[in-house]
């Protein structure tokens, strides 16, 4: 039995402060195995994809041990790289001083960081985007374990001397227990309009980047799009932008938002991101499909550049 829609359950009654999250990992959650949702979460990804937002308030209070584990399991057996490259990913703990803000990137101040997820994929033109789709995967996991997580595309690597030198990371989470936020998290959601998302008229086309997809048009896919939209990335700038085909295979386009975003390869993971985001919600709708890259050559508007389609079976 296949779930056919999504039980959204509103986001205050999972940011329980403190694993493990009751609501997502209580008994009553069937194996993912089972669905074939995904190697890492346990229970519907939607549920966890509605409730993750970026946290930048922590308590001094560690991870439980057990909360802890899990996470490294996830992390040792995450899914394979979309794109066939070898990642490596793992928790480490860094003292920080506590109390005081910690400027680990060029914005958003962390509180009493003190765990990171962080991972290298084997360099290749398609790094970034798998390493976006499997820290995502990472992301969500730690989510529904009740833990808070953030993004962060700008971090001091000398931090993180674990990191293969070969390797590619052009990004690293946050984790921890959640604490509400202050003053201060609370300005840097605002500033990045953190809890707004873009029209889908303007992420989402039909046939042609002139004819923009409905929700009704959409049909079972609007689900699995809708989970897309509600993906993190970096500065908020949601590059994505996705036409349907008359074959229902839906293309994935990079839309560059900002230069300085672009050049890090920033854009690319958000474009990971927001693959796991489609595939994760698509399986748990009992939707199938592949990744592939095969240019549909259509006429894109200025800055936006064809990257991976998901072909529906
Ligand atoms: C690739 C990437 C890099 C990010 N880098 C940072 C960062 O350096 N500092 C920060 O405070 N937030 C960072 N974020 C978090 C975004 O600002 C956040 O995801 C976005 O504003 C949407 O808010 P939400 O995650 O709460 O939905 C990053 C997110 C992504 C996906």
């Amino acid at each position: 039995m296949v779930p056919s829609s999504f039980n959204l359950i509103p986001f205050d009654e999972l940011r329980i402060a403190g694993p493990p999250n009751p609501v997502l990992s209580g008994a009553t959650v069937l194996s993912s195995t089972m669905f074939g949702w995904s190697m890492v979460l346990e229970g519907p990804p939607s549920q966890a994809i509605i409730a993750r937002r970026s946290v930048r308030t922590y308590s001094t209070d560690p991870i439980p041990a057990d909360v802890l584990q899990s996470l490294e399991e996830s992390c040792a057996s995450h899914p394979p790289a979309p794109f066939g490259e070898v990642a490596e990913f793992q928790v480490v703990e860094r003292p920080f001083k506590r109390g005081e803000p910690v400027k680990l990137g060029d914005y958003g101040l962390q509180r009493n960081p003190r765990y990171f997820i962080i991972g290298t994929v084997t360099p290749s033109p398609t790094a970034r985007m798998s390493y976006g789709y499997l820290l995502e995967h990472l992301v969500l996991r730690a989510t529904e374990l009740g833990l808070g997580t953030c993004w962060m595309g700008y971090f001091n690597p000398e931090y993180f001397p674990e990191l293969a030198r070969d390797g590619v990371t052009p990004a690293i989470s946050v984790v921890g227990v959640p604490e509400r936020p202050r003053l201060g998290e609370r300005l840097t959601r605002r500033a990045v309009r953190a809890d707004k998302r873009k029209d889908w008229s303007v992420m989402f086309f039909d046939g042609t980047f002139e004819r923009p997809l409905s929700r009704e048009a959409a049909g079972e896919w609007a689900g699995p799009l809708e989970m897309l939209r509600l993906a993190p990335s970096a500065g908020n700038g949601q590059p994505w932008r996705v036409v349907r085909d008359g074959d229902g295979t839906f293309h994935l386009y990079l839309h560059r938002v900002k230069k300085r975003y672009h050049e890090r390869g920033l854009h690319d993971v958000d474009i990971g991101i927001a693959m796991a985001h489609l595939e994760l919600a698509a399986r748990e709708a009992g939707l199938s499909g592949e990744w592939r890259v095969e240019d549909p050559g259509l006429s894109a508007p200025d800055g936006t550049e064809y990257r991976v389609s998901w072909f529906t079976h």
